[in-house]
């Protein structure tokens, strides 16, 4: 067959229900300043990397000012650039720089609460009870006599509980405030039209300095009951994810009135402007309502990103998030790895399996040979898919978990708040390594913020260059052949055509004339007749398809 280059999905209005982004942890991706922290000159200098891997867009965790109590997402001033990481003239540059290589640019927005630091929450510390400058907050007097308990049951997602009592003016002990994360990131209270003008200006205030769209923190979690009623003691501490439908914090009918507004917002530009929703939801149709045609124009799948390493399950959850997502016209966007959950490598590669823990955060034996094997497999799977992709940085590198960070290093604030027993986040944010020789690998002069193990050096981006066998070169080749070959990319509408090619293998077409097949198995399987185009293992013309495995056809 003869290959088209088929329209670059960054040259047309529709580039989002396609694109391959990638996601640049700032904190992590390249130091140019040498102060051991990432920063956007670092990125500057290390565009040529995206360029080379061939995706189509970034999105940038967030690069406000900020404490950094939590990584980024306590937001003390959401127009201005974190003087760590550059300042507002380098932000537009390497806007400028990124579109002038194709690439589009997307910021991360954190509407859900602010730094304890901004001067929404000074002012609101040093008003009265009652006072507007508290309304824009959820304030509560306490329960019991003295209001020394708080106001409900509710936990914090990092441990501990959702509320905190402030001092008052005069110094007595006073209201509490509502902060569904660290105490430093007091929640904002969305049924004020205040709070709402305010981010709707904050979003075109990115806007017009060139962003192409915002991906939203904790979109599910911006409406509150605010009747506060308690969850109970065993519901309250199941954080982070509702663990059912009618949630008094999460995933509330009330936020999707927000996000209409917004719409409005990215409709006010040519091209529109697009949205992406972190949105951790009870069931797969309850992301559904969120991408209908007024609302966000995509949000990450979470279930993909859970779903273990077994054939059926995968197909089951790609058609389910097809089927539900082409009812409202949307495109769904895969995901594996992002800087919240431990990195896939580390996943797939764990002998021991909980169903208890999707996620697989418990440490326990891990075959990181099999999680590369796999990942290789499980990447030209997802490539394939009709839709678009996110890619977090370090996954073309086959980066795996750092389980065992010394315990003085660990950042996250779920270490200190559950008491020094959860490590949290920081295993899948330690550095990236660009180069095999000099003390932190290329990331930085300086000792890198996490400590970098040393056989990274094996993993490093000029080690893997040289080698086309290596995980880069496969992302490189794979990020080719999706532009490359007509029958990949967003496919609306249409569902995979799937083959019985027995329990354990994940077999299927789209048109026109394109098959993958991923065996998740053990035993070697046939291969249907075609043209091999990619392999995640050499692979002998007409030799069976081994176990952890994948192949491209073309026919
Ligand atoms: C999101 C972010 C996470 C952050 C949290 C609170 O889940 O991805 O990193 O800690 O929101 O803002």
């Amino acid at each position: 067959m003869t290959h088209r280059t088929s329209q670059a999905p960054s040259d047309n209005a529709l580039w989002w229900r396609s694109a391959v982004t990638y996601q640049i942890y700032l904190r992590s991706f390249a130091d140019a300043s040498g102060d051991g922290l990432g920063d956007i000159a670092g990125i500057r200098k290390r565009l040529g990397h995206l360029a080379g891997l061939g995706v189509d867009a970034v999105w940038l965790n967030p690069w406000y000012p900020s404490p950094q109590a939590d990584g980024g997402y306590d937001v003390a001033d959401y127009r201005s650039i974190e003087p760590t990481f550059g300042t507002l003239r380098e932000a537009e540059l390497l806007i400028e720089e990124a579109h002038a290589i194709g690439l589009k640019v997307l910021l991360d927005i954190v509407p859900n609460h602010t730094s304890d630091e901004h001067p929404w929450f000074r002012e609101a510390l040093a008003a009265r009870p009652g006072s507007p400058e508290r309304n824009r907050y959820v304030f509560r007097p306490g329960r019991g006599d003295d209001g020394q308990l708080p106001p409900n049951d509710w936990w914090a997602t990092f441990g501990g509980s959702a509320w905190e009592r402030v001092t008052e003016a005069d110094g007595a002990p006073g209201e509490w405030y509502l902060h569904l994360f660290d105490v430093k990131q007091p929640d904002l209270n969305w049924e004020n039209p205040e709070v709402r003008q305010e981010f709707r200006d904050i979003l075109r205030f990115w806007f017009d300095r060139g962003a192409d769209g915002f991906r939203i923190d904790v979109a599910h979690g911006l409406s509150k009951d605010l009747a506060l009623p308690d969850l109970g003691e065993e519901r309250s501490k199941v954080m982070g994810v509702p663990d059912r439908p009618d949630h008094p914090h999460w995933d509330r009918p009330e936020v999707h009135e927000i996000f209409r507004e917004w719409r409005k917002v990215a409709q006010e530009y040519t091209p529109e402007k697009i949205f992406v929703a972190e949105a951790w939801v009870y069931s797969p149709d309850r992301l559904q309502p969120y991408l209908r045609s007024d609302e966000l124009h995509t949000a990450f799948d979470f279930d993909f990103l859970r779903t273990q390493w077994d054939a059926q399950a995968l197909r089951t959850c790609v058609e389910t998030s097809l089927s539900l997502l082409d009812e409202v016209g949307a495109p769904v966007l895969w995901v594996l790895s992002n800087h919240d959950v431990p990195r896939h490598v580390t996943r797939l590669g764990r002998t021991s399996i909980d169903p208890q823990d999707p996620l697989r955060r418990t440490t326990g034996p891990v075959d990181l040979e099999l999680g590369r094997r796999r990942a290789r497999a499980l990447l030209m799977f997802e490539l394939t898919l009709p839709g678009g992709v996110y890619l977090y940085q370090g996954e073309e590198l086959g980066l795996e978990e750092i389980d065992d960070l010394p315990e003085e290093a660990l950042q996250d604030p779920t270490w200190r708040r559950s008491g020094f027993t959860v490590r949290g986040r920081d295993g899948c944010r330690v550095p990236v390594p660009w180069s095999s020789a000099g003390p932190s690998l290329g990331f930085s002069d300086a000792d890198p913020w996490l400590p970098m193990p040393a056989h990274w050096r094996e993993l490093a981006v000029d080690r893997q260059e040289t080698d086309p066998a290596s995980m880069l070169w496969l992302y490189r080749n794979a990020l080719r052949l999706r532009k490359e070959i007509p029958a990949l990319g967003a496919g609306d509408g249409a569902l995979p055509h799937w083959h019985d090619l027995g329990r354990e293998v994940l077999a299927y077409s789209r048109e026109p004339g394109f098959t993958c097949v991923v065996n998740t198995g053990r035993d070697p399987v046939r291969v249907p007749d075609g043209q091999p185009v990619l392999t995640s293992v050499p692979l002998a013309e007409g030799e069976p398809l081994p176990g952890n495995a994948a192949i491209w056809l073309l026919h």
